[in-house]
């Protein structure tokens, strides 16, 4: 049975493309979510994505997702420096966890410093833009090993 990667991506990052390029790069997520998708399907998983500005969406997508998709990469947003709403969903969710970034949240300012996903998740991945997904893929295909 192909195994599922949920792709969530929290607020703001539906701006993408416009949204401070010389922060988070020319891409827009939609592109961002191509990419990763056929690169995710080489490897021969599924990916299913939501975007939400609304913090509940992510929640109950987690929740969704249990029992049913093998791993989560979430880009959570500014969600990722408030949210034990999302952080407490996803301590629930047996899988696979990768916490992603395009920027390096722990460069920038000091209220970027802190993630509320950073302790429940297998790990995360910031500062490398468009290729912060490949690497997030590159740790599920090794977390979850060869399909
Ligand atoms: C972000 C970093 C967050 O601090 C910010 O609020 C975002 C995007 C990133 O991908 O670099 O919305 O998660």
């Amino acid at each position: 049975m192909t195994k599922e990667i949920l792709l969530l991506s929290g607020p703001n990052l539906d701006q993408l493309g416009t949204r401070s390029p010389e922060i988070y790069g020319p891409l827009t997520l939609v592109e961002h979510v191509d990419r990763f998708t056929k690169a995710a399907e080489d490897l021969g998983f599924g990916v299913r994505h939501l975007q939400s500005n609304f913090e509940g969406d992510l929640i109950e997508a987690v929740h969704a997702a249990r029992g049913r998709s093998q791993a989560i990469v979430i880009n959570a947003g500014a969600l990722t420096h408030t949210s034990w709403g999302i952080a407490d969903a996803l301590a629930m969710f047996e899988g696979v966890k990768i916490e992603v970034h395009l920027s390096n949240p722990a460069a920038r300012e000091p209220f970027r410093h802190v993630s509320t996903l950073a302790s429940v998740v297998n790990g995360s991945i910031a500062g490398f833009g468009a290729t912060s997904y490949s690497l997030a893929l590159d740790a599920v295909h090794h977390l979850l090993g060869p399909q």
